[in-house]
């Protein structure tokens, strides 16, 4: 989804955006363009269609300049085109903005009326034009009136020639995050861009907007009242922004799950009382113990984590617990009960459908936790509280360790509640070392990679793939269908092994094979049925499980360890990724930006 980099310093500005941008390259787009105030006060704009690396490559030695703007684009109103390409311009002014402005055609109709000629069929251009013919002596103060005409979100960044000693940014639904360095400043749609040049962040909330000059910020809203905001420190280190030796982001951040796994445990096990210590969420035993219910939304991976949790959860604290897709939720009038614990999960902390679904329940009343993994994104500072993943910056569109940091968050978060409730100290340690046993299980999983190759390489050869698992295995083969949708772009439905004769057998054939989920729990015999259905069919089984279930129902398996039934599909996850990465990467497409997905879908 779009990017935007802003700096404002002594520096040239332009191989610090275009830096910048590089940096945000994972999030797909498919423009990029900069605007620099040069040093005799002209507006010099470059954009085009293609990657960062290709339109600003062969910029001329005087393109030089600060403050400076840079965006990559992802077309919504306008195909991917040079004109459509940000930032916009209008006079002295250019624009680079992230969202939708929903009534950008009644705007723009307006300001063709009144003389402007617009270069771009985007809806972001009338946002140039309405600052550019502002009524204000400041830029802050046009931008803040171009706001008020606008109904949608965005996260903006503005210069104007005429006024070369400031950027203005804004924020509604869009994120942007501001950056501190050394009499320079620095803003971005994401701390990506961030990395390597300041130590302090600051985001701005939905409403505000901010002032950038060399030497510092200031914040308000759009009614004109200061904010006050406390910078806060981020462990902006490079290197774990970079790919490194790795081919991939994607297969960087597989391997990188068992240092995350244990980042996520780090300091929340206790071993004296065997439960979790999880300081951040601000719900005290007496509220924990009243909760009646648990209801968990997220998009995506996060919402087949958010299943996985709801099934722990009710496991180890007899709550009755559910996950619903955050994008459906919003739209239909949830009942919200005080009784209810409602639990936002994202990775990016940024997923417009998942903040609007935290907003609504707030607004009636809801109590919501947040298991987040970007620290200070919106969602995390929305929620009245949460679980910080810790598994790091997540570049590659594919969720990995993040998707697993939310499978362990989920656990202790259960853990938790089981234990300030009915689960006896013994099956709170039992849960406890099995956690601790995680990383360890991670990495022989990953010791298999070679194996699980073969097996990928046998899969890319087919169009259409089932993946099958009951009860617990049940979100582990949605998340599985999931990874090889995503990249491999084979046809991949996920279905409950109990389902399949409800319907989907028809489809059972040798041309369609089945990944199916079987570990050795109180399911494994009916499991075992599932695949005696298949076989019967003549239909292709690679069976994900602790014990092999012999050749004559799987013709391939991939072994699992075993760890506590509960916590037996965290593990069960991870082969599948592997599958789906090396799949992928069999039929040779660009794995870390699968053609029309973003990584983190800030619209709705
Ligand atoms: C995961 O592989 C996907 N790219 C996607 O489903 C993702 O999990 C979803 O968009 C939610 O993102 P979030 O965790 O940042 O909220």
């Amino acid at each position: 989804m779009c990017g935007i980099v802003a700096y404002i310093g002594s520096r040239d500005a332009v191989p610090l955006l275009v830096g910048g941008l590089q940096r945000l390259e994972y999030r797909g787009y498919d423009s990029a363009g900069v605007a620099v105030v040069g040093r005799n006060g002209e507006l010099r704009v470059r954009k085009a269609k293609g990657r960062v690396g290709q339109c600003l490559a062969d910029l001329p030695a005087r393109f030089k300049g600060s403050p400076g703007i840079g965006h990559t684009r992802w077309a919504t109103h306008g195909e991917p085109s040079d004109a459509n390409a940000h930032p916009h311009v209008a006079g002295t002014v250019a624009v680079v903005h992230n969202g939708i402005i929903e009534n950008a055609d009644e705007l723009r109709a307006k300001l063709a009326a009144d003389g402007a000629v617009f270069a771009s069929e985007t809806d972001s251009e009338v946002l140039a034009h309405l600052i550019a013919r502002a009524q204000a002596d400041e830029l802050e103060e046009a931008v803040r009136q171009a706001l008020q005409e606008v109904v949608g979100t965005y996260g903006i960044a503005v210069v104007d020639a005429a006024r070369p000693d400031r950027i203005v940014l804004a924020r509604n639904g869009s994120p942007v995050v501001l950056g501190i360095g050394e009499r320079e400043m620095f803003a971005a749609s994401d701390v990506a861009a961030l990395a390597g040049h300041a130590r302090q962040v600051v985001h701005l909330d939905d409403g505000e907007l901010a002032v950038l000059e060399p030497g510092g910020f200031r914040t308000f809203t759009l009614e004109k009242r200061a904010t006050t905001k406390l910078p806060s420190e981020v462990g902006l280190d490079e290197e774990s922004y970079e790919r490194g030796e790795h081919r991939h982001f994607m297969i960087k951040e597989i391997r990188e799950q068992p240092a995350a796994v244990a980042r996520a445990l780090t300091g929340r096990l206790d071993t004296r009382f065997h439960t979790a210590h999880l300081g951040g969420l601000n719900l005290d035993p007496r509220e924990a113990r009243a909760v009646r219910r648990v209801k968990i939304i997220g998009c995506g991976s996060a919402y087949y984590a958010g299943q996985i949790g709801a099934q722990l959860i009710e496991e180890l604290t007899r709550i009755p617990a559910d996950a619903e897709p955050a994008s459906e939720f919003r739209y239909r009038n949830p009942v919200v009960s005080p009784d209810t614990l409602y639990v936002a999960v994202s990775q990016s902390g940024e997923t417009y459908d998942t903040l609007t679904a935290v907003q609504e329940l707030q607004r009636k009343g809801g109590r919501v936790l947040g298991l987040v993994n970007v620290v200070g994104s919106a969602i995390a500072r929305q929620c009245d509280g949460g679980i910080y993943l810790h598994a790091g910056p997540e570049q590659s569109v594919a969720s990995t360790k993040a998707y697993t940091s939310m499978t362990v968050a989920f656990a202790l978060l259960a853990l938790y509640l089981g234990r300030i409730r009915d689960l006896s100290p013994d099956a709170g340690r039992r849960i406890a070392n099995g956690l601790k046993a995680l990383p360890g299980q991670i990495e022989r999983i990953l010791a298999q990679e070679d194996r699980i190759k073969e097996v990928a390489g046998a899969l890319a050869e087919y169009r259409s793939a089932f993946f099958v698992g009951r009860v617990r295995g049940y979100p582990v083969a949605r998340e599985g269908a999931q990874k090889l949708k995503e990249i491999s772009y084979i046809h991949a439905e996920a279905y409950p092994g109990s389902e399949l004769k409800h319907g989907p057998l028809a489809l059972i054939c040798p041309e369609r094979p089945t990944v199916a989920i079987v570990p050795d729990d109180e399911l494994l015999a009916k499991n075992l049925t599932t695949l005696g259905e298949i076989r019967a069919r003549h239909g292709r089984i690679l069976a994900v499980a602790h014990t092999a279930p012999g050749p004559a129902l799987a013709d391939d398996v991939i072994l699992v360890p075993k760890n506590e039934p509960e916590l037996d599909p965290i593990l069960l996850s991870v082969p599948l990724q592997l599958l789906a990465y090396h799949a992928a990467l069999a039929l040779g497409h660009d794995i870390d930006k699968p053609r029309n997905l973003a990584k983190s879908v800030t619209v709705e």
